[in-house]
């Protein structure tokens, strides 16, 4: 297993430019299935989670090429309608080849998806959406068989706002026979991106970004040149924070600050001045940050639950007592055990919905653990604002979401390195499928 070994106190200061956005490739790297030729993508992030698509794209038939950060996929052969469990069981947004493959290939049988273990994760709208528009779903053990002769256009309005049920049924949508709309849907950027991606091949999606989206199936989608992603707003977000828990200043270029709102306002009420143009955002700290008396985590264009636990690790050193509620997850608060192990004043409540922060003026270095992706990049952010020298176990989960975030940190003047902890046999996953 991979760790990161950290040395804290060094301000972070420096230039960065944004990496393309995992939950906007992700889904597209799915969607990519309905499309019956060859489609370059540019901006791919070189994360484990685009690797692990890769993995199923390739083992379902596609011809894939990942040259620095750009992909090429040639989905045009006949597709297998098996997606590999043990890709399913890694990584949860896996789901979103359901939509894909019933609306390509009208079959496809998986394994109930895995991902972070952030509560339970349901996937009830899924199903019922697919079901709506005709799919024949049954589940058995921990597989789910569907067949969809044919996906006919349905109004469906879901009782959650779900930003994976938006993306899927949106996608099985793009070929359905007739009108879909969904009623109730997400509107994260990501939800934008990939409606760009796919009306860009052809697809006719209305209102993705609003809480209500059409889609008009076509029977075939035409070939297109390529699709860039969007800039990662959860990476930029953290990367702020970065300079700001370490009274530090950075500017990152190729970010897209009108998806960040509600980050951006979050960290001037800490104290920060924060400067932005269409494609950059310039960040000072204060010498000490100030604490946030009230932050709740919604659906966009709310406060991203992605940046919650980040925001612990910063409130933890404010000035002050700050409070959090977390509305999304029932269970993302895994991070508050392990800040506490270098002295952070953080009281859950009974539901571990609620945290109240009582700010420190020092964290202490010690070891501590990702248990999973953005807990890991908490960690991480609070080691380099801690006294002495931090060991973040568990790295593979941050990278999942981070490309090298340790190089990246380093060039930022973090005394951070990535090692292997006690020998282990496992591969690093990013070796068994580079390429
Ligand atoms: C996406 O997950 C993101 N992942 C998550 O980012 C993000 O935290 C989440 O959206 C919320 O913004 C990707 O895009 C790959 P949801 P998703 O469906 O789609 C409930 C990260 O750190 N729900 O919007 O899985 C569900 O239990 C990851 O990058 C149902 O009840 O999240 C949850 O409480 C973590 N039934 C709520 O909705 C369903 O059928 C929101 O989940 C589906 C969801």
């Amino acid at each position: 297993m991979r760790q990161y070994r950290i040395r804290g106190q060094n301000r972070i200061e420096g230039e960065l430019c944004v990496s393309g956005a995992k939950n906007a490739v992700l889904p597209i790297l799915a969607a990519l299935c309905l499309n019956e030729s060859e489609v370059v993508i540019h901006n791919c992030p070189r994360i484990a989670d685009t690797f692990v698509s890769i993995e199923i794209l390739r083992d379902i038939g596609c011809k894939v090429s990942f040259v620095g950060n750009t992909l090429t996929v040639d989905a045009s052969g006949d597709l297998k309608h098996n997606i590999p469990d043990d890709c399913v069981t890694k990584m949860r947004s896996s789901i979103l080849f359901m939509g894909a493959m019933l609306a390509r290939n009208g079959r496809v049988n998986l394994a109930l998806p895995g991902g972070c273990k952030l509560g339970a994760r349901a996937i009830d709208m899924h199903i019922s959406g697919l079901e709506s528009m005709g799919a024949i779903i049954k589940a058995e053990g921990n597989r789910l068989y569907c067949e969809a002769p044919m996906l006919k256009g349905e109004e469906i309005e879901m009782h959650t706002v779900s930003v994976g049920a938006t993306e899927n049924l949106m996608i099985a949508a793009a070929k359905a026979k007739g009108e879909t709309v969904l009623k109730n849907a997400a509107q994260e950027p990501e939800i934008v991106d990939l409606a760009r991606f796919l009306n860009g091949l052809g697809a006719d999606i209305r209102g993705a970004g609003t809480s209500t989206i059409v889609i008009n199936g076509v029977k075939r989608l035409c070939p297109r040149d390529s699709h860039r992603i969007m800039p990662d707003r959860i990476v930029a977000g953290t990367y702020l924070v970065a300079a700001a828990i370490t009274a530090g200043e950075i500017k990152l270029t190729g970010a897209c600050p009108r998806d960040m709102l509600a980050v951006i306002s979050g960290l001037k009420k800490m104290g920060c001045r924060v400067l932005t143009t269409d494609s950059t955002i310039a960040l000072q700290a204060p010498g000490r940050l100030l604490a946030l008396p009230r932050l709740v985590t919604e659906a966009h264009p709310g406060f991203p639950t992605d940046m919650q636990a980040q925001f612990v690790a910063a409130l933890s050193v404010a000035d002050g007592r700050s409070t959090l509620r977390e509305t999304i997850f029932e269970k993302r608060f895994s991070h508050a055990e392990e800040l506490r192990k270098m002295g952070a004043d953080i009281v859950l409540s009974d539901n571990k919905q609620f945290f109240t922060v009582y700010g420190k003026k020092t964290l202490y270095g010690t070891t501590v653990e990702a248990h999973d992706l953005r807990c890991g990049a908490a960690l991480v952010l609070a080691a380099l604002a801690a006294e002495g020298e931090t060991i973040v176990t568990q790295a593979q989960h941050v990278e999942r979401g981070y490309e090298h975030i340790e190089k990246d940190l380093a060039a930022l003047s973090a005394n951070i390195r990535v090692e292997s902890s006690a020998a282990s046999s496992e591969q690093p996953y990013l070796s068994l499928v580079a390429g």
